[in-house]
């Protein structure tokens, strides 16, 4: 008998500050429903200096770790468009962070906002084939096109922590996905750049036409329907990106299931909503909130579209498990953000700016009211200072 394989446990970390989307709205001369309604976002987190995607995953994955698990985790696979170094990975400061065991693989991958759905598949893959082992699963980013740019309402930031397992608490994978690849240039960053270069339209064309795609061959390849599903988890870089896949399937479900399909996906986009663009963590953070806001139940399947522009796409599926409410701390994320407050957009644009100066030089971050667990200190002989609380 092949075990159950799947996600266990999920942590989200965003920092505590956000930028209402009305006020940027006002700021940029734009009717505030283009923003709430048009893309679909009302806040967007706004990350300070002293947190980088190490920090964001060490905040994630600390939720959900104990001594015990952490004995059994052997490897960590950190997906991330917003890396700290060209070569060391940020999987490798996170491990250090975390206090892992020596005896586990500690890899960056990169794919743009696909890059933690390698992840997710290459460590059900390890567990399949080596049941008592678990593998930390980020996706980790800081979502950035510039201010007063048409991008700058879909950025944000984040991470999501995933404890891939067999028996899982949460979602047992199925083991068919469907995927493609080509050579698309809707949205890129060279090494060069600290924001990237999108194509925003045509990236949002390139999305639904991977969609379409991979969604058809999922259904070849297992002769499942959409009468199959309870819901549809896409990856939002704006929550409207998934209602737009959501429409694009739905006439072929009947009007009670169209029904109950738009009331998941309104679960499923509830904390993006708050949140913003993680990049490749937006597609477990929209799974995290179906779990927390949607009506499901044990044995219902989900499907899950990731997309990360360049581009890559997957289909896969997975089982809710019954008790899947137990692999997440809901009253602690729920005051997670509601305990967030609100920056103007005059200090949303400061913020914007105090990265760490690219040049190498040293840098003392102000720390004294830092509340999160882990966070930067500053760089000292082109080193960064991570610090624990
Ligand atoms: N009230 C309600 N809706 C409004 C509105 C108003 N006053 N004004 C505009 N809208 C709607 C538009 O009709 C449009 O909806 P639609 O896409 O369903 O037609 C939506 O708001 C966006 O308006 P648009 O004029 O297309 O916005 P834009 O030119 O500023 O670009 C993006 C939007 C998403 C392309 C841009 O933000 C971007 O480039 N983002 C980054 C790229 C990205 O996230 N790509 C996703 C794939 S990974």
């Amino acid at each position: 008998m092949t075990v159950a394989v799947g996600i266990d446990k999920i942590g989200f970390y965003t920092p505590e500050l956000y930028v209402d989307m009305v006020d940027l709205a006002h700021a940029r001369g734009e009717d505030p429903n283009k923003y709430v309604i048009g893309i679909g976002q009302s806040k967007q987190a706004v990350i300070p200096p002293t947190q980088d995607v190490v920090t964001m995953a060490a905040n994630a994955a600390a939720q959900i770790l104990t001594p015990e698990s952490k004995a059994d985790i052997k490897m960590v696979l950190f997906g991330t468009e917003s890396g700290i170094d060209n070569s060391k990975a940020a999987a490798v400061y996170l491990a250090h962070l975390l206090e892992l065991p020596s005896d586990t693989r500690a890899v960056e991958l990169k794919q743009a906002c696909y890059g933690a759905t390698a992840g997710l598949q290459l460590a059900a893959d390890f567990v399949r084939a080596r049941p008592n082992a678990k593998v930390l699963v980020i996706g980790a980013d800081i979502a950035r096109y510039g201010l007063r740019t048409a991008g700058e309402v879909t950025q944000g930031g984040g991470a999501v922590a995933m404890l891939v397992t067999a028996d899982p608490q949460i979602l047992a994978l199925d083991d068919v996905s469907s995927y493609h690849t080509a050579d698309v240039m809707d949205f890129w960053r060279p090494t060069y750049r600290t924001e990237a270069l999108v194509d925003g339209k045509y990236s949002t064309n390139v999305y639904l036409d991977f969609f379409n795609r991979v969604w058809t061959d999922y259904q070849a390849q297992t002769n499942r329907t959409i009468a199959d599903f309870s819901g549809f988890v896409f990856h939002l870089p704006f929550t409207k990106m998934g209602r737009k896949g959501l429409r694009q399937i739905l006439p072929s479900a009947t009007p009670e299931q169209q029904a109950s399909l738009t009331a998941a996906f309104e679960a499923s986009q509830a904390d993006n909503r708050e949140v913003g663009n993680l990049y490749t963590g937006s597609l477990y953070l929209s799974l995290l909130s179906l779990l927390r806001h949607g009506n499901l139940r044990g044995g219902e399947r989900l499907g899950l579209f990731s997309y990360g522009s360049g581009a890559e796409g997957e289909f896969f599926s997975g089982v809710v498990q019954p008790g899947f409410d137990r692999g997440f701390d809901d009253a602690f994320l729920t005051q997670q953000l509601a305990g967030r407050h609100a920056v103007s957009v005059t200090d949303y644009e400061q913020i914007y700016q105090e990265q760490l100066p690219n040049d190498g030089r040293d840098a003392h971050l102000e720390t004294g009211n830092v509340t999160a667990p882990y966070y930067l200190a500053g760089r000292q002989h082109e080193q960064r200072q991570y610090r624990q609380h």
